[in-house]
């Protein structure tokens, strides 16, 4: 997503990585040089920051075999930071915490409320004559025993790092384990780890903390960086970690090595809440290193998640209160070749409950993962940025700041402006990581895999299709990772290896050896590390096929630039939850993205003597070239299109009955399963081609933006055990049949799905348009009305027990009522969406 820097940045070319593997520290040859086309300036900058890198990176390893010679670093005694790992270290940072004056204001605050509460219920007498002393006895009696409850908070919140010896021994432990399972370790980027330490020194001796905020794909994350910021001597970061995580044993090893335990959800806890922003507060004051995961968990796609603001708005606040002065942000991006849990996250995704979260059995079928090769982990440090500069940055491009910025939560003009505060930096962060991030050569090849037309491919061709890819990654600005000089067949070679025979299959006895895709959807799961890549080129191409697609001579294929526009621009409003978009707007990017194009040959755009773009056609030469790079583009969006075409077709099945009287709300979970059986349904039957739409965490996400977009209305009711309610919005309904009762392809929503349904590929049921949508409806529609029954009759649990209640409550319509109301709100002010 990030245009091509103009200097030329070493590591994205021609850095050597350093390989971690154990104790062994080995450079990694510079392999890859990006061919620089031409230009002048930037060869000359590439000579001068090679040379000025080039003195340091010696100097580095010089220092470093100093340390591998002399024990050093193993001891982890001299830190850059502040120090950690020594007795005392814990009820130091208790005390700190719990005399923050935050915390205490809170407590004693609480402690009123509370006294004033038992007033009214007349616990305290007014008329007594030692009211006054008696109020202040009941005062200090809630508020030290508040005090107690925030100490036991507190010592089961923060991070103890107490022992050398302890950290000593779980390094070499973790490396031994890591180490076997990744058989080809972690790589960094000599370069930047050198910029990191230059900035964690510089850190250090203003006090200041690094906050490294890391892409999240597997628990695997964590570990690698806290091995890599103890092998580089760097003070290691306090993890914020769910508490879900905090199993016998296990839990506090991890409390031990680093881990701080969050609740998932703090209700309206005013107490928790202080405690841990009063927390965070106290490790970005004294300079201690931070990490937390700015997609929240992990994500089970491959893709980057939308950023959730939770531990955000608690640094933020740090800053805009000027608690704390000032704070170093390092997004992390972390690469797999494979990732552990892709196999565990494809069960769940399609629909198999997922299992209590569990590291020891993480670490059990670790009796097999470490004998796996899983080839190697690579970490990339972008530079870091300091957090007050943004902040006064984004300030001062508000026409005005609102008073009581930092403490007046309540103010719906400060809400909004820490809201879109958080949010840039959220995308911020989330475009740094896609910047830094590598292309493994396991994602080039199940991106290649899944991008073909036939059913397999020759060695041969495969080999030609990830070359032809890196360079098309290369050329979007992307990195693909560091293999020294070893050639091109022993990379892929490799990839193939590590993918494995579940993965990618090879028929043997044939002219060549042919390999194919043997489980798709867990191969999307790399195909989806690329796509962000490729995004614009997508969409564009996809608008273009709704023509293509119609056949006929060329001319007819052809596309006018204001249909494409509308196109383009209701998918990327479709997929806006899905992908992270440049903030440069519709207009520039999708002129960028035709020129590149045309750049590329791939499309021909005819303009107007004023120079604007009229038609967009295929160009000759990419027919000539039997369309490779146009199908490509198609192929890697058709499953998105896909998955969000069944989501909205499902929806259609949430048209209530024709003898339904009431208005009855249908349980959210139950309407996406049965999207999801739906999906499985069509798939089989030959209906929808790819079986990969047929995920949960995609549907979901269609849903989620289908509530936004009002097109759905869900109910969240203030009783925890009845979960969430939807229904369609009345608006959006299709009709039925009078007599037959039957769902008709009209109205709305309809319409709707088959504006998407013109991007999608052909199946093989092409031509038979409305044999299609009868068929689809009638499923859609039987689904539906189990739902509508199920709903009425019981919306009992397995074990029969907790009814949930189909129509809502005179407080709960209110609530919709006002909801719906802000929504609509929200959408006006938001504007539209960029691509
Ligand atoms: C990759 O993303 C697509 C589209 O969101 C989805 O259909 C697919 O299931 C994803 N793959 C995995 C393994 O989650
Ligand atoms: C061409 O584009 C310019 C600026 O975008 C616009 O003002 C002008 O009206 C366009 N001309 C035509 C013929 O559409």
């Amino acid at each position: 997503m990030s245009k091509k820097d103009d200097t030329f940045d070493p590591a994205s070319g021609s850095a050597p990585d350093l390989q971690i593997l154990g104790d062994e520290i080995t450079l990694q040859p510079s392999g890859y040089v990006e061919p620089q086309g031409g230009a002048e300036g930037k060869e000359q900058a590439l000579m001068h920051q090679f040379a000025s890198f080039r003195s340091e990176p010696l100097q580095f390893l010089r220092e470093v075999s100093l340390y591998v010679s002399g024990q050093g670093w193993r001891a982890y005694d001299r830190v850059v930071g502040q120090p950690v790992f020594y007795p005392g270290f814990s009820e130091n940072m208790k005390s700190m915490v719990l005399s923050a004056p935050l915390l205490q204001q809170r407590i004693s605050q609480l402690a009123e409320n509370r006294v004033t509460v038992e007033e009214k219920e007349g616990l305290l007498n007014k008329n007594d004559k030692d009211y006054a002393i008696k109020r202040t006895q009941r005062r200090s009696v809630l508020e030290s025993s508040l005090q107690e409850v925030a100490e036991k908070l507190t010592d089961d919140m923060i991070c103890k790092m107490e022992s050398k010896t302890f950290i000593r021994g779980a390094y070499y432990l973790v490396t031994q384990l890591l180490t076997r399972a990744y058989h080809q370790g972690i790589h960094v980027s000599s370069e930047e780890v050198l910029r990191l330490r230059k900035v964690a020194d510089i850190a250090a001796k203003k006090k200041q903390s690094i906050v490294f905020l890391p892409s999240h794909r597997s628990h695997v994350d964590y570990v690698s960086l806290q091995l890599i910021c103890y092998r580089l001597g760097l003070t290691l970061p306090v993890v914020v970690a769910g508490d879900n995580l905090n199993f016998p044993l296990v839990g506090s090893f991890l409390q031990h090595a680093g881990a701080m335990w969050i609740r998932r959800s703090f209700g309206d806890d005013a107490l928790y809440t202080t405690l841990v922003q009063s927390y965070i507060d106290t490790l970005l004051q004294e300079g201690y290193n931070f990490e937390c995961f700015i997609e929240g968990g992990r994500s089970r796609t491959g893709k980057l998640l939308p950023p959730k603001f939770g531990i955000l708005s608690f640094i933020l606040d740090s800053i805009l209160s000027g608690r704390v002065e000032d704070t170093i942000i390092c997004p992390v991006s972390t690469q797999y070749d494979k990732v552990i849990e892709t196999e565990g996250y494809v069960t769940e995704l399609l629909g198999v409950p997922k299992k209590k979260e569990n590291l020891a059995d993480f670490l059990s079928g670790g009796s097999s993962v470490l004998s796996l090769k899983l080839g190697r982990v690579d970490v990339r440090f972008h530079e870091p940025w300091s957090l007050r500069k943004f902040i006064d940055d984004q300030l001062t491009r508000l026409p005005r700041i609102p008073p009581g910025l930092d403490t007046d939560h309540r103010n719906p003009e400060v809400r909004a402006v820490r809201e879109k505060i958080l949010r840039t930096m959220g995308y911020k962060v989330l475009g740094d990581i896609n910047a830094v991030s590598v292309v493994m050569p396991t994602a080039l090849i199940g991106t290649v895999l899944l991008t073909l037309r036939g059913r397999g491919v020759g060695k041969q061709e495969l080999m030609r299709r990830v070359e032809w890819l890196t360079e098309r990654v290369r050329a979007k600005g992307g990195r693909v990772a560091h293999f020294g000089s070893a050639p091109l067949s022993e990379i892929v070679n490799r990839g193939l290896e590590v993918l494995g025979k579940d993965l990618v299959g090879v028929v043997d006895g044939l002219a060549e050896p042919t390999y194919y895709a043997v489980d798709r959807f867990q191969l999307s799961f790399y195909r989806n590390m690329t796509i962000h890549l490729f995004i614009y080129e997508a969409l564009v191409s996809v608008a273009m096929y709704t023509k293509v697609k119609q056949g006929g001579g060329r001319a007819m294929q052809d596309i006018s630039y204001k249909e494409l526009r509308d196109h383009v621009f209701f998918l990327s409003s479709l997929f806006r939850g899905e992908f992270i978009f440049s903030a440069a707007g519709l207009e520039t990017n999708l002129e960028t993205t035709l020129r590149g194009l045309e750049n590329d040959h791939v499309v021909r755009l005819d303009r107007d003597p004023e120079g604007n773009f009229t038609t967009i056609g295929l160009s000759d030469q990419e027919r000539k070239a039997g369309r490779e790079n146009y199908d490509f583009y198609c192929f890697l969006i058709w499953p998105f299109i896909e998955a969000s075409w069944l989501a909205a077709v499902s929806l259609m099945g949430l048209t209530p009955p024709l003898e339904e009287k009431e208005d009855i709300w249908i349980e959210q979970t139950k309407a996406q399963n049965s999207a999801q059986m739906l999906g499985k349904t069509l798939y089989h039957q030959g209906d929808l081609s790819y079986f990969e739409a047929v995920n949960k965490e995609t549907l979901k996400n269609s849903y989620t933006r289908f509530e936004q977009d009002q097109i759905v209305h869900v109910v969240k009711s203030k009783d925890p055990k009845i979960p969430p309610r939807i229904q369609l919005d009345p608006a959006w309904r299709p009709s039925r049949d009078p007599e037959t009762g039957a769902l008709r392809p009209d109205g709305k929503l309809w319409d709707f799905t088959e504006k998407m349904a013109s991007a999608r590929r052909e199946g093989k049921n092409r031509r038979d348009g409305a044999t299609v949508s009868s068929r689809v409806l009638r499923l859609t529609d039987e689904l539906g009305r189990k739902l509508f029954v199920d709903a009425v009759e019981g919306g009992k649990d397995d074990k029969g027990k907790g009814k949930v209640p189909s129509v809502l409550s005179r407080e709960e319509k209110e609530t919709l009522r006002r909801s719906v109301k802000d929504a609509r709100r929200r959408r006006k002010a938001e504007g539209r969406p960029n691509l």
